[in-house]
């Protein structure tokens, strides 16, 4: 029996006996389905607009109410198998792909190798240093990258014509159209000693404090300047301080960083900012002083410049220098790192590469 849909196009009665079979058969076949016939099958069935199933149940509406009661029924039971089956078959062929990728790991294969980060050469370097430090009482100070001349020159007693405050040392800092004092440039830190005059204006002595950072130069890149590079700042103000506590705690220092029978020398130098002025020697770490490669011969290497704090630094910083007195150092980490482990380019310092960096302290260590 025909009967017409409400747009008149014929449309299969729900009695036909032939409808369902073909539909019956269809869902038998649902459980064999691949995963593009089975969205298709789905669509073509069920589907809300074109679908076979659904058609016959809007065609329903125009059956008598007995015949609606018992075909409906039927249809709707259908339906409910339909829909349970193309479930079923899609959950079956997800998990059959999976299962298939778990065959695919091959359980003999090499596992993945993790890396590990170890501490940078410089950053071990710097971290034991501090700890000596640490020990002798002395803290941890830090300052800003970007200073004012006033800081990193005028306060250290720099005279205003000093040749570092040259273009061709220090690098400035842009400031055009910042809102600065008249008259005030900033510029990259040349030393960590601007952070001695942060600690000194912070408030009264003592102090003891280490100053890790990095300073700033105008120097092209080569195997032995970086235009970047660590410095490690000390100072110790306090009454009564004098030469011999700063040649007692370098020596100490020293003893204690490379070996304990190490030998020291401390040579006459010069920094506007320290008076008397000294540079010191360690007898060279990897020759122990017969002269190699590493100590250019010598038998020593350099290691730090060192002074007490010129008074004129102490005055302008609100310290009393009838008072107190003190010792100021500076060192550089990359270059204690290059002396330490033999190196003789500072690039090497500078780069990346986990072969060369893996051989220095593991983390944690
Ligand atoms: N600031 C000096 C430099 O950069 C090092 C130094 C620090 C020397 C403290 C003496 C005292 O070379």
């Amino acid at each position: 029996m025909l009967v017409s849909d409400p747009c008149g196009a014929p449309v299969t009665a729900p009695s036909d006996p032939e409808s369902l079979d073909a539909l019956r058969q269809r869902l038998a076949a649902v459980a064999s389905l691949e995963l593009a016939a089975l969205d298709a099958e789905e669509i073509a069935v069920l589907g809300r607009k074109q679908g076979e199933l659904t058609h016959l149940l809007k065609a329903m509406a125009t059956l008598p109410l007995d015949e609606k009661k018992q075909r409906g029924a039927a249809l709707n039971a259908l339906k409910l198998e339909f829909d349970a089956a193309v479930a079923a078959r899609r959950t079956e062929l997800k998990h059959g792909a999976e299962a298939r990728d778990a065959r695919e790991v091959d359980l003999t294969m090499p596992g993945r190798a993790t890396w590990t980060g170890t501490r940078h050469p410089v950053t071990v370097v710097m971290d034991e240093i501090v700890d000596i430090f640490r020990e002798l009482g002395f803290v941890v100070a830090l300052g800003p990258d970007i200073e004012n001349e006033e800081r990193n020159f005028g306060a250290l007693n720099f005279p205003p014509d000093h040749p570092a405050l040259d273009m061709h040392d220090t690098l400035y800092v842009d400031t055009a159209g910042a809102d600065l004092p008249a008259g005030e440039r900033l510029l990259l830190r040349t030393h960590t000693s601007p952070v001695q005059v942060r600690v000194m204006r912070a408030g009264p002595p003592p102090y003891r404090v280490v100053i890790p950072g990095l300073a700033y130069r105008n120097d092209p890149f080569d195997a032995s300047h970086a235009p970047a590079f660590t410095q490690m700042e000390g100072l110790a103000v306090d009454e009564g301080i004098s030469f011999v506590d700063l040649k007692a705690t370098l020596s100490h220092f020293a003893r204690r960083f490379f070996q304990s029978d190490a030998q020291v020398r401390f040579r006459p130098s010069y920094f506007p900012f320290t008076e008397p002025s000294a540079e010191m020697d360690v007898s060279c770490a990897l020759c122990g002083g017969s002269g190699c490669a590493a100590c250019k011969g010598s038998g020593w290497m350099e290691i730090l410049g060192c002074g007490m704090v010129h008074e004129n630094v102490l005055s302008n910083c609100g310290v009393d220098p009838e008072r107190y007195t003190g010792f100021a150092f500076g060192m550089g980490p990359h270059r204690i790192a290059m002396l330490r482990y033999g190196l003789a380019d500072i690039r090497l310092l500078y780069g990346g590469d986990m072969r060369f960096l893996a051989q220095f302290g593991a983390l944690g260590q």
